[in-house]
């Protein structure tokens, strides 16, 4: 399922960035630079982009994603921003922090890039070439850092080119990141509070907010990507308040169905398909929302038809798995 891709490299001009804005609006995959480290780029609102990208970096799960922004007034459109949010992103945007906020319900970023959940990470980066191509495209874009998964976030195009040649489509050089880490990220749900440290130091924040601030237990153990700290400290995967019945080769009496390629013969009280033709990239970008919706149907149980180990697939069955856990 991987296809091999020419990845073009091209040196930030103007025409560089008109064409990773028309490439992202495509549903393409654009290795950019920021401050803090190199993103690797999706359109925020295409979830088979979205899913392509994960696909691009080896992610063994679908971790939620920040959702990058030009600018205040556009991540405003997309999340609820408190008080200390409004404070937090007054001070430090555009620049290294991520503010974890409640989606509004009109959010148009896909459910696959916030992984179900309610809430979203938004952050305004301050890097040129980044900000133009987001004023390019207009649209959020989507952006873990451009290695694949496991390797260290890449600080220059050379790196990004070595993790990434022939599985994106496009690569903005723009010189090397200036803070070399990933950005702070902060939840501000209720309690603001630190999820992982990075580019923008603690006590700074606490400087605006005028408070110590709480920090949850995985992020005093900064590590990669793929420790699962921020979602792991919310408890918030999403979880269907449905039984869900994996790997499914019959239909029980009011089931709702969640299939795969061709559906199972029987009366489902309701029935999606993650993907009719079996591709994998169309089911991850379906997985999330079609379970909500089976979910809101007010079916007690959702059988879900098995999904290959394959490629998407061991992040699809990762999730599966975790809704299905005994509550
Ligand atoms: O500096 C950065 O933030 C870089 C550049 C490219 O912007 N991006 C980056 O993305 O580090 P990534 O995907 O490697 O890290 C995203 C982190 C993950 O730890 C994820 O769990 C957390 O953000 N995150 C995103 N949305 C979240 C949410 N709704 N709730 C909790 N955590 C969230
Ligand atoms: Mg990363």
């Amino acid at each position: 399922m991987t296809v091999e891709l020419a990845t073009r490299i091209l040196k930030a001009d103007p025409e560089a960035i008109a064409d990773a804005a028309r490439c992202l609006a495509a549903g393409g995959l654009v290795a950019f630079p920021t401050e803090t480290v190199y993103g690797l780029g999706a359109d925020a609102t295409d979830g088979e982009a979205v899913a392509r990208l994960y696909a691009a970096k080896g992610r063994p799960a679908f971790n939620p994603l920040i959702s990058h922004l030009p600018d205040l007034k556009a991540a405003q459109a997309l999340a609820h921003f408190n008080d200390a949010a409004a404070r937090l992103a007054q001070a430090f945007w555009p620049g290294p922090l991520t503010l974890v906020l409640r989606k509004r319900t009109d959010c148009p970023v896909s459910e696959l890039a916030t992984a179900g959940l309610d809430s979203i990470g938004l952050r305004v980066p301050d890097h040129p070439v980044a900000r133009n191509i987001l004023t390019a495209l207009g649209r959020p874009v989507v952006a873990p850092s451009a290695n694949i998964s496991g390797h260290v976030s890449p600080t220059d195009a050379a790196h990004v080119m070595a993790d990434l040649q022939g599985r994106i489509d496009l690569v903005i050089g723009g010189g090397p990141a200036t803070v070399g880490v990933e950005s702070t990220i902060i939840a501000c749900l209720d309690e603001p509070t630190l999820l992982r440290p990075g580019g923008i130091a603690r006590e700074a924040i606490e400087n605006i907010l005028g408070h110590p601030l709480r920090v949850a237990p995985e992020a005093q153990n900064p590590s990669g990507e793929e420790a699962p700290l921020a979602p792991g400290m919310l408890n918030s995967h999403y979880a269907p308040r449905a039984t869900m019945r994996l790997n499914a080769s019959d239909l029980r009496d009011g089931e709702a169905l969640l299939a795969f390629g061709a559906a199972l013969a029987g009366r489902a009280s309701k029935t999606l398909n993650l993907s009719e033709r079996g591709d994998l990239v169309e089911a991850a970008a379906n997985l999330f929302s079609h379970l909500r919706a089976l979910d809101a149907s007010g079916a007690r149980a959702i059988a879900v038809m098995p999904i290959p180990h394959e490629g998407l697939g061991e992040a699809i069955n990762d999730r599966l798995q975790r809704a299905a856990a005994p509550r």
